[in-house]
């Protein structure tokens, strides 16, 4: 059975993809959609004609990891697609946010991805291809978005040596760079009327960033980068020093 496996399904960016896997990828025979939201998901997978199994788990769980493990050891599917959009980000000081909602940041930005990653890629086979959500925040540190950022620089540079690794399988690994887009996630990340005001001028819609994304993975190219303020910002952060660039940003936003 040709699986499409998407975490993050239930809104924002991870469930455009959903559709769009639909919509353009006649091979995938059976869609898998994680999230906490039982009846997001259901509501989802009543717009497929597919077939669809929902998995409706906390991936900053370990036994919902495990519970992952499990079921690709029993129903051994071939992975066509793998999608690891679920995550969160936290606004605030590192020392003023609670330290849980850190941790959690950290159990599924990073730890629930690599594990999806690390469990998926023995059910993967030439040409089957793994989007992996980063973000813009994983060009640069990030003040205010410390921890957020840091765990993205981590998803940045594991997807990327893990292409490398992976080249001679054939197996394609996209790491997306968004910059802010328009999905629940500023709710989630508090402070929302600043994080808005900051960052308004460059948001992005969600449908568009899921389409370059899919388009980039099909392609097989390592980034995927929307829009062109956010590639200026890739480019700048890779020939100016980090203190400089944070330095520059600091009075900016001032
Ligand atoms: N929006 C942006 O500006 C932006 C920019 C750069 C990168 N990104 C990244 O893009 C990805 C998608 O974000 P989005 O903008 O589409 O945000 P979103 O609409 O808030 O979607 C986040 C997804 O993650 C899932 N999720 C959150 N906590 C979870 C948990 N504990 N267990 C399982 N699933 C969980 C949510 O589902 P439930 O709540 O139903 O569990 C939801 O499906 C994220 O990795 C985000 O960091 C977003």
């Amino acid at each position: 059975m040709n699986v499409a496996v998407i975490n993050g399904a239930s809104s924002g960016i991870g469930r455009e993809l959903c559709l769009l896997l639909q919509d353009r990828i006649p091979a995938i025979q059976e869609f898998w959609f994680f999230s906490r939201n039982k009846s997001a998901l259901d509501e989802l997978s009543h717009l497929f004609f597919r077939k669809v199994k929902i998995f409706p788990y906390d991936l900053t769980k370990k036994e919902s990891l495990s519970q992952y493990k499990e079921t690709l050891r029993k129903e051994n599917p071939k992975i066509l697609f793998l999608v690891n959009a679920a995550g969160f980000g936290k606004l605030g000081e590192a020392c003023s946010l609670s330290s849980e909602a850190q941790l959690n940041m950290i159990d599924l930005n990073i730890k629930a991805l690599t594990a999806f990653t690390l469990y998926s890629l023995p059910y993967m086979r030439r040409k089957s291809r793994i989007i992996q959500f980063a973000s813009a925040a994983a060009f640069l540190p990030q003040r205010e978005f410390s921890v957020y950022a840091a765990t993205k620089a981590y998803v940045y540079s594991f997807s990327l040596s893990l292409r490398e690794e992976l080249k001679q399988k054939e197996i394609g690994v996209t790491t997306v760079c968004p910059g802010p887009v328009d999905t629940a996630f500023f709710s989630v990340a508090g402070n929302e009327s600043k994080l808005k005001a900051i960052k308004s001028f460059f948001m992005a819609n969600p449908k568009k960033v899921a389409k370059t994304a899919l388009v980039d993975s099909v392609l097989d190219r390592p980034l995927s980068i929307y829009g062109f303020p956010m590639k200026v910002f890739y480019v700048l952060s890779q020939i100016i020093p980090d203190e400089f660039l944070l330095l520059l940003l600091r009075k900016l936003y001032r």
